[in-house]
């Protein structure tokens, strides 16, 4: 059995949790998670911005097949940059068959992520993913075995199909995987063959999958099916950044439009631990008191997202960092958990910051737009065929797809605004760009620990040496 770390460095899309977060992390003994979220537009968009440092395509020169490889860097490379007031290109959108260049560069840029991430050390790094992004799991599971990713972490949804895909990429078989379609009973998958990259070398290493959940009925639901078992779980309370489980009573949000959690939320540790599995404890976790507690209950250690989020080392723009720092600083930092910005349904987590979407105002002068997809549902249309539709598109179009207005209403695009977060956002024809929305935990004592300690804001090998200072 694998001797796990005790601290996961929390994956967070899009690309907060960059590679350069990961292998800091991982350089320092502890587990550093990369997000494979919208990972392909991330690539896309670097190498328009001209790949100033060369990573990219020193990564991609890395690539298996090289003829993959030259094709991604003829679409999207351009030398010295794009001109600012350009925008930038569509990458392909997820669908049930892709094209052989969508695929294509699903795999690389997944590859390319884990790839720096490890480069020139041995430490561990992951890759965190949405179950949610069905359509660009196996994909990316593959292309992140390429690069010889050592754990999967994957949460938004019941991750279990994850270990039998897993066991068969690694042997180069192919795959089949099911996939939610709305408005009809019929059963559909999605298929994926490895031998589209010529020249790879099987076994690849298959990853630990570690399943993020929130409650212990799900860990007994996975574990009872050596094919749908993962090799842990991280176990994620409510107050975590990012997405959160919905609340299991039936209350509905309250009038700030806030999800409203109570006991029956909190998972049961003594199942969790009974179940023999390997776990980790994220969301309020980042402390290192809160490490020795999860400790003390039997965990391996932890999960943390919102120290590392902040870090000097994250994806975040300078900018939005020093925002949060400050708003932080002033002690009348507000982070709420929104029941209704997300497109999946799930809550999440926002950060009330001027000059971002939090802002209704600014929410509300946003021209709709659903140009990169990741969130679209596929469902079936009338005549048969399948479409997609995302609540965050503009609403007229989503009610034609038969979407319901009140869901549509107040459903923000993650996919632009948490582009703009990472100094990727798109600039549109009347010459604005995109806006951004931040995510953060809403508890936030480590994060101020941190702040007393580094006003300036602080490495991740810091948050590292603040998490461990009690071991
Ligand atoms: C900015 C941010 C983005 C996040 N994005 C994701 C994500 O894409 N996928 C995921 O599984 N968890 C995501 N999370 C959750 C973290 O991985 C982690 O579990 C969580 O932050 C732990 O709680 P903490 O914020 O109290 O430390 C995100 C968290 C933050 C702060």
């Amino acid at each position: 059995m694998r001797n796990h770390p005790a601290i996961i460095q929390g994956g967070m899309g899009i690309a907060v949790s960059s590679w350069q977060l990961a292998k800091n992390v991982s350089q320092a003994g502890e587990l550093g998670v990369i997000s494979g979220t919208a990972i392909d537009s991330v690539l896309a968009r670097r190498l328009q911005d001209g790949d100033i440092s060369g990573d990219t395509r020193r990564a991609l020169s890395h690539f298996p097949n090289q003829d993959v490889a030259q094709e991604i860097i003829d679409r999207f490379y351009i030398e010295g940059g794009k001109s600012t007031d350009r925008p930038y290109l569509d990458t392909p959108k997820l669908i049930l068959k892709p094209t052989a260049i969508a695929l294509h560069l699903l795999i690389a840029s997944t590859f390319v992520e884990v790839w720096l991430a490890k480069e020139n050390h041995d430490g561990l790094v992951g890759m965190n993913i949405l179950e949610k992004i069905q359509l660009a799991i196996p994909a990316q599971l593959y292309g992140a075995m390429l690069a010889g990713v050592d754990y999967i972490l994957i949460g938004a949804g019941i991750p279990a199909q994850i270990p039998r895909i897993l066991n068969a990429l690694s042997l180069g078989d192919p795959v089949a995987m099911k996939i939610d379609v709305e408005d009809t009973n019929d059963k559909f998958q999605i298929t994926f063959d490895p031998s589209c990259i010529k020249g790879v070398k099987y076994p690849l290493k298959r990853p630990d999958f570690l399943a993020i959940v929130s409650s212990h009925a799900l860990v007994s639901y996975l574990n009872k099916d050596e094919e749908t078992k993962p090799d842990g779980f991280v176990i994620e309370y409510h107050v975590a950044g990012g997405h959160n489980a919905p609340p299991r009573g039936k209350s509905s949000p309250n009038d700030n439009g806030e999800a409203i959690y109570t006991d029956l939320d909190a998972p049961n540790l003594e199942k969790v631990r009974s179940s023999g599995s390997p776990f980790w404890l994220a969301g309020g976790f980042g402390t290192p008191e809160k490490l020795l507690e999860a400790q003390a209950l039997g965990a391996n250690g932890v999960q943390v997202g919102s120290i590392f989020a902040l870090c000097n080392e994250s994806g975040f723009t300078q900018e939005l960092r020093h925002e949060i720092l400050k708003s932080l600083a002033s002690g009348q930092a507000h982070v709420v958990t929104d029941a209704s910005a997300s497109p999946t349904g799930f809550p999440f987590k926002v950060i009330e910051l001027d000059e971002t979407l939090s802002t209704s105002q600014l929410f509300d002068k946003r021209t709709r737009k659903c140009d990169l997809g990741y969130l679209r549902t596929p469902f079936k249309r009338e005549n048969g065929g399948i479409g997609y539709r995302c609540p965050g598109e503009p609403i007229d179009t989503f009610i034609f797809k038969k979407g319901s207005q009140a869901e549509a209403q107040a459903s923000k695009c993650l996919c632009n605004a948490l582009m703009a977060d990472i100094g990727l956002g798109q600039i549109r024809p009347d010459g604005r760009t995109e806006l951004p929305l931040i995510t953060i935990g809403s508890d936030l004592e480590g994060p101020m620990k941190l702040l007393s300690q580094y006003p300036d804001g602080w490495s991740a090998q810091q948050g590292l040496n603040y998490l461990r200072m009690a071991q």
